[in-house]
């Protein structure tokens, strides 16, 4: 049985994407695990991670539309754990509150070639970890044992998978959000920037795609639809999951990309951003989910979403104007949702 629309589904994307309707999706939007840590992706090691950013890749090159799009929102991972990196760790000018340098200690040792560290932290009035960090930069109370991370861009191994299955990357746009610094440990300790950007990867399956600038108004042109750089802010509350994108991300490039009444897809749908960016736009939507938590709460808000767009008809029915081609969609989506709800 094929995945109804206006849904979410819960299951594994690997398995309930090859339920989709071959060739139906205008465009799939979608944000998966960035292997940062997240509880919802402590199920899978890197190779995991890894394969199932593949495996869904691929299903995409059957699901999609002739002409649509797949639409990656991800970012570099910041703190990749690599065994094969020296443990050296910073060391904080300014922060230091001894003031023996790495010259003194090396002048002391000059002079007493037989002297070990404590020797050398009695003669100097200071402790021994200070004249191992001076002479080998790292801290002998633990530093030097953990692992230590570095930047692992991911762009590639996602353009990869996607060009294996026949799509081709037509544009990339990178999504400026708020500066995360209460999680970047590190920006005290590095010169490494604070975590403020990802990417957005649109792929594009060879069939012909219809270019309308009508979709779009003028004004929206000229700030987003024709700009490489996306600000918008970040999600103010997680509270019911880790890692929400704002609404507006899913929804310019849907309006960008399909016209009212298409189909759009997430197979790592969370807490429903897209599904409702969907609706808000009246399009259809397909949402697929692994954690029955997320899928409950996507549901609901997608329930909510239709209802306030009917109401939104409803009222301008009232008022006179004539009900169109999308306002229907709208009703008959909403129609369904609470139906879906009663069940
Ligand atoms: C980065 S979050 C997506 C957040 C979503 N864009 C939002 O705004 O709420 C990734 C989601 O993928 C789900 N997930 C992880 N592995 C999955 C899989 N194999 N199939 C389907 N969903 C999966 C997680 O439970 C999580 O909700």
């Amino acid at each position: 049985m094929k995945l109804a629309i206006n849904k979410i589904h819960l299951g594994d994307a690997r398995d309930l994407l090859a339920k989709v309707e071959l060739n139906s999706i205008a465009c799939s939007v979608w944000s998966p695990p960035y292997f940062v840590g997240k509880q919802y992706e402590k199920y899978l090691s890197y190779e995991e991670w890894i394969s199932l950013l593949r495996a869904v890749i691929r299903h995409h090159q059957f699901l999609l539309k002739p002409g649509g799009f797949l639409v990656i929102n991800i970012a570099d991972i910041l703190c990749f754990a690599d065994e094969s990196m020296p443990r050296i760790q910073a060391q904080n000018i300014r922060r230091q509150r001894c003031t023996v340098t790495r010259e003194d200690v090396l002048q002391a040792k000059a002079h007493h070639p037989d002297y070990n560290r404590y020797d050398l932290a009695k003669l100097l009035g200071c402790s021994e970890q200070t004249i191992d960090r001076r002479l080998n930069g790292n801290n002998i109370r633990g530093g030097k044992y953990n692992t230590q991370t570095r930047v692992h861009l991911v762009g590639s191994i996602i353009e990869s998978a996607a060009t294996e299955a026949g799509l081709y990357l037509y544009d990339r746009r990178v999504w400026v959000k708020d500066a995360a610094w209460e999680n970047s440990k590190w920006h005290t300790l590095s010169y490494r920037s604070v975590d403020e950007f990802e990417y957005l990867y649109f792929f594009w399956k060879p069939g012909e795609t219809v270019v309308d600038r009508h979709r779009l108004t003028p004004d929206e042109w000229v700030e987003w639809g024709s700009r490489g750089v996306w600000n918008i802010p970040s999600v103010r509350a997680n509270n019911d999951h880790e890692a929400k994108f704002p609404i507006e991300l899913p929804r310019r490039i849907i309006k960008l990309l399909t016209d009212p009444g298409d189909i759009v897809l997430d197979c790592f749908m969370g807490s429903g951003s897209s599904a409702v960016a969907a609706i808000r736009e009246k399009r259809n939507y397909i949402g697929i989910e692994l954690e029955p938590k997320y899928v409950e709460i996507a549901t609901r808000s997608c329930v909510q979403e239709s209802e306030k767009m009917a109401l939104f008809a409803q009222s301008n029915i009232n008022k006179g104007s004539q009900p169109n081609e999308h306002t229907a969609i709208q009703l008959n989506g909403h129609k369904q949702l609470s139906l879906l709800n009663e069940v």
